[in-house]
């Protein structure tokens, strides 16, 4: 018979785990009982804390539908997501164009669209053209590289949220030319709040946090061979780019918008140009910490 105590207890339950046959699944799920009861012990967690903390949960959980999902929002608001994207950059071999948040509001059955067309169909807002080419490492084109494009509208919001889910807008998926050109037009974004009405923003708003995104267009680019490419480029000007509350933002990623740009496509309107450069397939897997919402509600529905 086990007598357990505060420290004894830990090794019994990893002892219990110690024959999972998925080595992976092993290893993460020790690492995650280590440390979940040093966090126990570290703050001397209360019966009535961690009943909050299931409620809490439980919250997040009911939160989600086709449309919404708060496990992926409370996983940016925690920096994990970012720290996710972060190891699978340094797991690269390459110097490749830094990852960004995916977020809740990717969709993945955009309409495609040719280059040079508008994915503001219904929103109105100052026009911006972006372009640029998406090359490999070493700066060869990738030709018919796929571009994902999203991001939110003139007031900050996604069509996701505008529509609920039943119209599209600000979003478009781009083939590339023969020499792994983009460009397309769009409205300036603006910055948002995080969706604050539900658990996990009314936790953001208890750390008296102020729940803004900076302005950002996203971007989700692949490549026959690369790894894909899960980024966004955040609008230099925005009051909030040194205080995003989900820490999507790296200096390389900021981007400024040029009146009179020579060498762009279109002219008539500020240009942002930018080159995305692909790792190799080499460290597979693509920096997607998230999914199309509607991906991930209908999965569950079916267990
Ligand atoms: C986004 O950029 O779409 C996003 C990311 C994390 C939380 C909320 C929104
Ligand atoms: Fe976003």
């Amino acid at each position: 018979m086990q007598n357990l105590d505060e420290r004894s207890v830990t090794a019994a339950v990893l002892d219990q785990m110690a024959q999972t046959r998925d080595k992976r699944l092993r290893e993460v799920m020790a690492s995650l009982v280590r440390h979940l009861h040093d966090l126990a012990r570290e703050v001397k967690l209360t019966p009535q804390e961690w009943l909050s903390a299931i409620a809490f949960l439980t919250r997040t959980g009911q939160a989600c539908t086709p449309s919404r999902q708060e496990f992926i929002l409370l996983s940016d608001v925690l920096g994990l997501s970012a720290l996710v994207n972060l190891v699978h950059d340094g797991s690269g071999v390459e110097q490749k164009t830094e990852s960004s948040l995916l977020g809740p509001f990717y969709r993945q059955n955009a309409p495609a669209m040719g280059l040079g067309d508008t994915i503001a169909k219904k929103a109105g807002g100052a026009e911006l053209l972006v372009y640029g080419r998406v090359t490999d490492t070493r700066g060869t084109s990738l030709p018919r590289a796929t571009v994902q494009v999203w991001q939110t509208d003139a007031e900050g919001q996604y069509d996701l949220q505008k529509y609920r889910g039943e119209a599209m807008d600000m979003r478009g998926n781009f083939s590339c030319d023969d020499e792994g050109r983009f460009y397309f037009r769009t409205v300036r974004p603006l910055g948002y709040l995080i969706p604050m009405d539900g658990p996990v923003g009314r936790l953001v708003a208890a750390q008296n946090r102020h729940g803004y995104r900076p302005a950002h267009i996203h971007f989700l680019i692949g490549a026959q061979g690369h790894r894909e490419l899960v980024t966004a480029l955040y609008l230099a000007d925005d009051a909030h780019i040194d205080s995003d509350t989900v820490f999507g933002v790296s200096k390389a990623l900021v981007v400024t918008p040029r009146d009179d740009d020579p060498q762009a496509p279109l002219k008539g309107m500020p240009a942002i140009r930018y080159d995305f450069r692909l790792g190799g397939a080499a460290g597979e897997g693509s920096g997607r910490v998230g999914a199309d919402p509607s991906q991930i509600a209908p999965a569950l529905a079916g267990e």
